[in-house]
């Protein structure tokens, strides 16, 4: 389409457009100097490293390199095509796109009057046949309201075949082809695409009508019960969202939008006031979708159903959503019960239930942080080494910034792991996630006990008066790890209250992810008589001193100036030990 338009036409209309005005109505730009400066919209940054140069009449960002003129942004930024984009500058300027042989009128300008007359076409059925029985049955039990109808231009296709290609003007004709509303049979349009369907007219950001979707007034059991227009040059259903122009009718100052699935469900809500939903087109949600939303408002709360599948589209939803997550943005996710979806939900229960609903949505880091919970065995340093690698990968793809930060250490908080042991660890090597992994099954015994640490702190768990045999000197200093920080904690907790029972351990990590770990150590079976357990715990006890040492000693021996032949000697004696 690009050789359509004259090029001398575009540079034409680059050099009337004001690209500071242009990109300064979308972005908050600052004068710097002879240019304009702000952070770059194109990716997430704290310092301005995006700029407009009016002389130029380009942008260029330092920061990620992205550069061009008024319709690559336009292009970019409001994810239009290049015609459309030319378009959108044309219509601003207030000139006519010029055909290649002279037409002063856009082929697009046709389309989308075929697509506008289609519209009123079926809008007028409704409004004919809105007292006929099934018809009106229908919209009672959904209980749509005329002016809702009305907003939304919903209409109606009769189960005729052929009753919209009849009825569209011959002006219009050479443009049926990429209207996506007949059927061709061979070369010629043959039939109507909708029939015996309400219509529900798809707009875009501007309010064109750009396509359509039909629901089956009866069920049938062959037709799909919803159907969309084709990808026509106008109508790309991965991109476009149900009630976006509604939305931003509705206020221009919207907080959060909604999220749904389905046509009725963002009627329904209308209906009853809530004027803040979208629905995605029968796809799982995409960047197009977020970086629209995310112009709109800060917090897109997703509704999903409760059952597996809308917990998959959900977490589809929040992989797509993490690299757009800058400062500022936030997502939101709700479950609805079982069988329902918001348009019955808010029919039934009321505005007010559920808006309930969306006061109360899960943040993105729970539903992130508890579906891989779901996936581990938190009480296992190994389920908890896995829930790290399996929740870092996804937190990478967060722009660094607050959110990330508070994410990791949640993380930490949850794998019982120091914010900054994990983070160093992380950022040290991005890509090799076994690496926590290996960091903890050092510490690991496949299922008994088998280090010095995890045995001492099954016997003071299960016999806790024997912390009296505990060394007053004893120190953990120079081993780190998870468990060392659990024993540290037990043997402080029982020196200050030496008469502490199982029990009182126990309560005192109630609330802490620990609590059934410990509660798992303080069944566990120890195969040792009670004569032995305060030998045991004396000789484990020495063990890890001894370990300890040899530790210290390893790291110092590292540090002396010896040969690599007598470190090895060093090492191999202190290990005699
Ligand atoms: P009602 O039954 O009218 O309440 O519709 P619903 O929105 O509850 O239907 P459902 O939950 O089955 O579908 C949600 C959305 O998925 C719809 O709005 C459509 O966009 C899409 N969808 C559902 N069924 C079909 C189908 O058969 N074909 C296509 N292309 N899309 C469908
Ligand atoms: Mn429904």
């Amino acid at each position: 389409m690009k050789g359509k338009i004259p090029q001398a036409f575009i540079s034409d209309l680059i050099e009337r457009t004001d690209i500071v005005s242009l990109i300064g109505s979308r972005v908050a730009l600052r004068k710097s100097g002879y240019q304009y400066i702000a952070c770059c919209p194109f990716h997430n940054e704290k310092t301005p490293s995006f700029t407009v140069n009016p002389q130029k009449q380009f942008y260029h960002c330092f920061g990620c390199g992205t550069h061009g003129n008024a319709i690559s942004f336009l292009i970019a930024f409001d994810h239009l095509n290049f015609v459309e984009a030319v378009g959108e500058l044309a219509k601003q300027a207030g000139v006519l796109i010029p055909g290649e042989e002279g037409q002063s009128l856009s082929i697009n300008q046709k389309l989308y009057d075929l697509l506008a007359f289609a519209a009123s076409f079926y809008a007028a059925q409704l409004r004919k046949y809105i007292n006929h029985q099934y018809i009106k049955t229908f919209i009672q039990r959904r209980g749509l309201t005329e002016s809702i109808i009305d907003k939304f231009q919903v209409g109606l296709a009769l189960p005729y075949w052929d009753g919209l290609l009849k009825a569209i003007p011959s002006p219009l004709k050479p443009h049926i082809k990429n209207s996506g509303l007949i059927i061709n049979r061979g070369e010629k349009p043959s039939y109507d695409r909708f029939r015996n369907r309400l219509i529900f007219p798809i707009h875009n950001r501007q309010g064109k009508i750009i396509g359509f979707g039909g629901r089956l007034l009866e069920d049938h059991p062959t037709y799909p019960k919803y159907l969309n227009s084709p990808e026509t040059p106008f109508f790309h259903k991965r991109r476009e969202l149900y009630g976006l122009y509604q939305v931003i009718q509705a206020s221009h100052n919207h907080e959060k939008l909604l999220v749904v699935e389905g046509y009725m469900d963002v009627l329904t809500l209308f209906n009853h006031g809530i004027e803040y939903a979208v629905a995605t087109l029968g796809t799982a949600t995409t960047v197009d979708h977020l970086t629209r939303l995310f112009q709109i408002a800060s917090t897109i709360v997703f509704c999903f159903d409760g059952d597996n599948a809308g917990k998959k589209a959900a977490w589809h939803a929040l992989e797509v959503v993490l690299p757009l997550l800058s400062q500022g943005r936030e997502i939101q996710f709700i479950f609805l019960p079982y069988g329902e979806d918001p348009d019955s939900l808010v029919r039934s229960k009321g505005r007010n239930t559920f808006e309930e609903y969306i006061e109360g949505a899960q943040p993105l880091s729970e539903v992130l942080l508890s579906t891989i919970k779901e996936k581990v065995n938190l009480y296992s340093i190994d389920g908890r080494a896995r829930l790290v690698e399996l929740a870092w990968p996804l937190i990478c793809k967060i722009p660094s910034g607050i959110y990330r930060d508070m994410l990791l250490l949640h993380l930490a908080e949850i794998a019982k792991i120091e914010y900054n042991v994990l983070v160093n660890r992380l950022e040290a090597k991005k890509n090799n996630s076994t690496i926590i992994s290996q960091e903890l099954k050092k510490n690991k015994s496949k299922e008994n006990i088998s280090t010095p640490i995890q045995k001492i702190i099954t016997i003071l768990i299960q016999n806790p008066h024997l912390i009296a045999l505990v060394p007053k000197d004893f120190s953990l200093d120079g081993v780190v790890g998870l468990d060392v920080e659990l024993l540290s904690s037990i043997i402080k907790l029982l020196i200050d209250k030496p008469n502490s029972s199982t029990g009182v351990l126990l309560e005192h990590w109630r609330n802490s992810g620990l609590n059934p770990y410990l509660e798992q150590l303080v069944k566990k079976e120890l195969f040792i008589t009670d004569e032995n357990i305060a030998v045991e715990l004396e000789s484990t006890i020495n063990c890890l001193k001894k370990q300890i040492a040899g530790k210290q000693a390893t790291v110092l021996a590292n540090h002396l100036a010896l040969s690599d032949t007598e470190q090895n000697k060093l090492r191999a004696l202190l290990t005699v030990r």
